[in-house]
């Protein structure tokens, strides 16, 4: 027998993303840490924090909301097998069963002031299947196509649009508002220019992933108007819509709830409900021009596709998915918010704790340090203002090993065509996360408060502060 050694000579290999490679290296930086007696501190995993992925609550959600539906269908032989149960396990198609769709419609478009056809609601494995979704729409017809980003943007983005070999990244930067609609701009037009298709720009606008901010309504309206000037659509992923620490929640919109027929909305489950299941939808009012001139819905070409990757839908986790929109009684919520409740009690602290801690540690260094406050979701952006210090696999590899502090760099996440142009972007920055701890209530606190007190000193050491 000889093994199958396929020429496959045009095939790239993909580079590791700066979050995998982290995760690669720390169980060896950890065991350097602990031989030095270090505890290991987290500010670098972007997972849900365990104290609200607990499970429990979710199944007795489940099973309540089971009985209601078992109540529903009038069965007098507790033997007897419901509908809805057997429906659960057996195959559903594409678009999966039309209740969970429903439910979601209504609340999630009662919370941002928007009507949802859920016929035209898909059902994506997560925010990732929905980011694999649209931009195998745009691979369909083997053109040269161009994807519009931020630089920093969300390495899983970066990840799947580059499996594309004919894809292109033309990144834009940002400012504390948001991207740079003049950029925007440019960059289609660069793209265009070098013969590209430009399907979409996609962006984290809430809660940003790294870049630890929120883009502002006028800076939205801003890159909404250039988006529709040039023609493309808008990908918005928005994992931390409500991960939101904002006290009017109405004062920032999504882009979707802006304007529908310019945005494909990614929603996913995994921050509001539990990351295992896997649910998430994505949703557009736009329309394309095909074949022949013919008009016809994104969402059209979005479900073909899915059909073809996808085809069967899990039912089960769809109908899992739906107990958490609906009340004990089994009428849907009303809004989301008091579901969001639950985790904001935790990720609000967890936020306090580390920039209340920042600004002690740090805050008489602003000379030198900078981060962000962010309005939603998991990420504080740290700058270190220092020539001398090089935020690289080596700065951050260094920080677990003589403070057991764990953090990722910045630069992974900026684009190539960015680093280019600025061959020390983001070398001088590094994501902090306060999502995750290994530990629950008061030890969670007393981590993340040593975490970021290791942190500071680290910082302060690295840069040569007394
Ligand atoms: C911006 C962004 N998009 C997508 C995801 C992945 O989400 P999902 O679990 O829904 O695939 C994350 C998770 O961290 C994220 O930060």
């Amino acid at each position: 027998m000889s093994s199958t050694t396929l020429n496959l000579p045009g095939i790239r290999t993909q580079p590791t993303s700066v979050t995998r490679k982290m995760a690669a290296a720390l169980p060896g930086l950890r065991e350097i840490a602990a031989r030095n007696g270090l505890k290991i501190h987290h500010l670098g995993a972007g997972y849900p924090h365990p104290e609200v992925t607990n499970p429990r609550s979710f199944i007795e959600r489940t099973e309540s909301w089971f009985e209601h539906l078992t109540r529903q269908e009038g069965l007098n032989d507790p033997k007897e097998l419901p509908t809805f149960l057997r429906d659960a396990y057996a195959y559903t198609d594409t678009m999966g069963p039309v209740g969970p769709r429903e439910s979601f419609a209504n609340v999630y478009g009662s919370d941002w002031g928007l009507q949802i056809d859920a016929g035209k609601l898909i059902p994506t494995i997560g925010a990732t299947g929905g980011i694999a979704l649209l931009c195998s729409v745009f691979e369909r017809i083997g053109a040269d196509v161009a994807y519009i980003t931020d630089a920093p943007t969300y390495a899983g983005f970066l990840a799947r649009a580059t499996l594309n070999q004919q894809a292109t990244i033309y990144s834009i930067p940002m400012d504390r508002e948001g991207a740079d609609p003049d950029a925007l701009r440019t960059q289609i037009r660069n793209a265009r220019a070098e013969g590209k298709l430009v399907p979409f720009y996609y962006t984290v606008p809430d809660g940003h992933n790294p870049a630890g901010f929120s883009f502002s309504m006028t800076r939205k309206q801003e890159l909404l108007r250039v988006a529709e000037e040039e023609n493309i659509l808008i990908a918005e992923d928005a994992p931390y819509l409500y991960i939101n620490y904002n006290s009017d929640r109405k004062a920032n919109r999504p882009f979707i709830a802006l304007d529908p027929e310019r945005t494909v909305h990614l929603f996913t489950g995994s921050k509001i409900g539990l990351p295992g299941p896997r649910v998430g939808f994505v949703y557009s009012e736009a329309t394309v021009s095909v074949e022949n001139g013919a008009d016809i819905s994104l969402t059209e070409l979005l479900l073909s596709e899915s059909s073809g990757a996808i085809l069967f839908h899990n039912p089960l986790s769809l109908l899992t998915f739906e107990a958490l929109l609906r009340n004990d009684d089994g009428t849907v919520r009303e809004s989301l918010w008091p579901l969001a409740e639950e985790k904001l009690q935790v990720y609000r602290e967890n936020r306090e704790i580390v920039l209340g801690g920042l600004t002690e540690g740090l805050g008489g260094h602003r000379d030198h340090f900078d981060w962000t406050e962010p309005e939603a979701g998991f990420f504080s952006a740290f700058t270190i203002r220092n020539p001398v210090v090089r935020v690289d696999d080596t700065f951050t590899n260094g920080l677990v090993e003589k403070y057991g502090v764990v953090v990722v760099p910045m630069y992974g996440f900026y684009p190539n065509d960015f680093l280019q142009r600025s061959p020390n972007a983001g070398f001088d920055q590094l994501r902090l996360s306060f999502c995750f701890t290994e530990s629950a209530g008061e030890d969670r606190r007393r981590d993340l408060r040593e975490a970021t007190t290791a942190f500071c000193e680290a910082m302060k050491k690295e840069c040569g502060i007394s």
